[in-house]
C-alpha cells in the first residue's frame, strides 16, 4: 500500500500474511520518513502487518517525531505532546486496520519517541525494539510495564549515545516491570547486520 494521509499522521500500511504475528509499529531516524523502515521491517518480520508514520516535526526540513533544542538535548514538553499524538495515532490505526497492539520497532529519533511511548503511554505498544535509543525523559513516569518484551540495541562507537545514557534507559524500563534485553554492538550510530539479526530473533519469539 502507499502513502496514506488518512488518520492522523502521514503513514504506510502493509497488511501482514499472518494475523496472529504483532503488526510492527516502524518508526524512522531523523530525516527518514514512512518509507525507510519498511524493507527492515519487513527483513525481522515477514509474515507481520507494518504500520509507519512519518514524524510530524520539521527540522530544517527532515521531519523528527519531537522537537529537539540541540544534538542530545530534547524539548520535554515536546517530547510528551508528541507520544500522545502517537499513541493516539496507534489507537485510529488499530481501528482501521483491525489490528492488535503492535511492537515498535524504532531508529535514533525513532527509538527515542518509542521509549517515551512506552512510558508514558503503556497501553498503546506491546512492546518495542529500540536502535540507538537513548533517555528521552529526565524524570519519567512510575509506568507498569510488566512483562512487556524490550530490545535495547546500542552501538560501542556511537557517538551519540553515550553507555551510560543507553544503560540509563534500560534501567528506566527494566524498572517499570519491562521484559528488557540490552546489548551492545560493536557499531556506531548506524544501523549493522548484527542489528537486523537480533531484532529478527527477537521478533521470531512473538
Ligand atoms: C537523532 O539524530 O535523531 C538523535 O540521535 C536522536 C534524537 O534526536 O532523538
Amino acid at each position: 500500500m502507499t502513502t496514506t494521509t488518512r488518520l492522523s499522521f502521514i503513514h504506510r500500511f502493509e497488511p501482514g500474511a499472518d494475523r496472529d504475528k504483532p503488526p510492527l509499529l516502524l518508526l524512522h531516524g531523523t530525516g527518514g520518513d514512512e518509507n525507510d523502515l519498511i524493507d527492515l521491517g519487513r527483513m525481522v518480520a515477514p509474515d507481520a502487518a507494518l504500520l509507519s508514520p512519518r514524524g510530524k516535526v520539521l527540522e530544517g526540513g527532515m521531519p523528527r517525531f519531537f522537537r529537539r533544542l540541540a544534538e542530545g538535548l530534547f524539548d520535554e514538553e515536546d517530547v510528551r505532546r508528541r507520544a500522545s499524538e502517537l499513541a493516539d495515532f496507534v489507537a485510529e490505526a488499530r481501528d482501521a486496520y483491525g489490528l492488535p497492539a503492535p511492537i515498535a520497532l524504532g531508529f535514533s529519533n525513532g527509538a527515542n519517541i518509542a521509549a517515551a511511548t512506552l512510558l508514558l503511554h503503556p497501553e498503546a505498544l506491546a512492546g518495542a525494539v529500540l536502535i540507538r535509543a537513548m533517555v528521552p525523559l529526565s524524570q519519567p513516569p512510575a509506568a507498569d510495564l510488566a512483562g512487556k518484551p524490550v530490545l535495547i540495541l546500542s552501538g560501542a562507537m556511537d557517538p551519540m549515545v553515550s553507555a551510560d545514557n543507553a544503560a540509563r534507559l534500560a534501567a528506566q524500563l527494566h524498572n517499570a516491570g519491562a521484559d528488557v534485553q540490552h546489548r551492545t554492538l560493536p557499531a556506531g550510530h548506524g544501523l549493522s547486520q548484527a542489528d537486523v539479526t537480533l531484532t529478527r530473533d527477537f521478533l521470531t519469539r512473538r
